[in-house]
């Protein structure tokens, strides 16, 4: 290899990675489709972590975890003090999750760092890549909890008491059960230079437009709430509605109510009823309590506040009405996060280069670039994603994608890893 902008990843050792990671969790579709269940933490997760951790070693790369069960692999540089160039993104899946949905950007920063290896080729700063704890939040609220950890937005002990939705689980006995409770501390004591996720896009304008790579210019703001219904429970045939405290209702009115309003404010807003839970669940008992989920989303913070103030006063108005209690806790609230212009430039400029076609795009989903964006200029490589599909066990990427995905990545990198240093590292 002559000049290190000629240089390209193995797009077939990838891809067998991406396979053979998806085999731990494995579930299947009823028309064969295999997707993933590694819900963070769980025996599955730490399958996926030990095979991750290993690829790491076997590469000679320092692998450090931390106290909240991140784990960072770094190749050194040839300046001993110059801050690293980082990837990664997060293995654990959502219960119905595929095979790409983050292990695509943590095994793609794993491909870079190999690739680099293979080909002898040394960088100014060192490269790391990263695969940060319970990204998908869907076992443990919030979502991209270990990097928000990591960047110092969350203090660590806060971080370990909380409980699991499915098993009441502290999230800090499961790290040390499944044995990714690291010695190092977290937050991190070094901010990187830069932080250049891979993902794959998880919705459908890339495919929609035929455009290969997405420059993603920042994260749109996110707002989970879940609402606890308490009423009381009745005989079905004999408690005229005027009388009932009917939780189930109430519920239903609010998840509705939440569709209605993203109707109303406009195509940037989105909402969502994703768990929904009714007690005692039969059929002639009116519902006593209710348990449901509010997932509200917008690249515009000013509407999103409004979407959050209109939920709000609805839920008031039902309660008085059907003479019911209800507790709202707040299980996430980002606000949008813009990315670095110069990293996002570079990102397009690169993609470029290498002949892709691109297109700028906020995201829909939220990632660990939008944590570390707190700490160091970030920004993300987007790949197509066949029907627009992800948290569904159909989402596929082409292997094609994949590659020239991973090779924006190892070019990005490269270029950011021989910058000459600037203020700070
Ligand atoms: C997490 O990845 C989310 O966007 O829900
Ligand atoms: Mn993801
Ligand atoms: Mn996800």
């Amino acid at each position: 290899m002559d000049r290190w902008e000629d240089l390209r990843v193995d797009g077939g050792r990838l891809w067998n990675r991406l396979v053979e990671l998806g085999e731990l969790g494995a579930i299947k579709g009823p028309n064969g489709e295999q997707g993933c269940c590694r819900l963070a933490l769980t025996d599955a997760d730490r399958q996926g972590r030990d095979l991750v951790v290993s690829w790491m070693r076997d590469l000679g790369l320092e692998v450090v975890i931390d106290a909240l069960g991140n784990v960072v692999a770094t190749r050194p540089g040839t300046d001993p003090a110059a801050a690293p160039v980082m990837t990664g993104s997060h293995i654990d899946t959502v219960a119905t999750g595929g095979r790409f949905d983050g292990n695509l950007g943590v095994l793609a920063g794993l491909e870079v760092l190999e690739t680099l290896e293979q080909h002898a080729v040394a960088t100014t700063r060192p490269l790391a890549v990263a695969f940060f704890t319970d990204e998908e939040g869907a076992r443990f609220a919030p979502d991209m909890l270990g990097s928000f950890v990591f960047v110092g937005g969350m203090a660590l002990e806060e971080a370990l008491d909380v409980a699991a939705v499915d098993d009441g689980a502290r999230l800090g006995d499961e790290l040390a059960r499944i044995g990714y409770a690291g010695p190092v501390p977290c937050p991190t004591a070094i901010a990187p230079h830069a932080f250049v996720e891979l993902h794959i896009e998880q919705g459908p304008i890339l495919e929609d437009e035929g455009v290969g790579i997405g420059v993603v210019e920042g994260v749109q703001g996110i707002s989970w709430t879940e609402l606890t219904i308490d009423g009381r429970s009745a005989h079905a045939g004999t408690t005229p509605m005027r009388l009932r405290r009917d939780a189930g209702y109430v519920a239903a009115e609010i998840a509705t109510f939440a569709r209605r309003l993203a109707l109303e404010l406009g195509d940037a807003q989105v909402a969502t009823v994703g768990r929904f839970e009714v007690r005692p669940d039969l059929v002639n008992v009116v519902p006593n309590g209710a348990t449901l989920t509010v997932d509200l989303r917008n690249t515009d913070d000013e509407v999103l506040q409004r979407a959050e103030a209109s939920l709000r006063a609805e839920v008031d108005r039902l309660a008085a009405a059907e003479n019911v209690t209800v507790t709202s806790r707040s299980l996430a609230r980002f606000a949008p996060v813009d990315f670095d212009p110069a990293t996002v430039a570079l990102v397009e400029a690169t993609a470029q280069r290498l002949g892709h076609t691109t297109r700028r795009m906020p995201s829909g989903a939220g990632h660990d670039a939008q944590m570390l964006a707190r700490i160091c200029p970030a920004a993300m490589i987007f790949t197509p994603s066949v029907g627009g599909l992800s948290h569904n066990i159909g989402e596929h990427t082409h292997p094609d994608d994949v590659t020239a995905g991973a090779d924006v990545l190892l070019q990005t990198m490269l270029t950011l890893a021989n910058q000459p240093r600037g203020r700070g590292g």
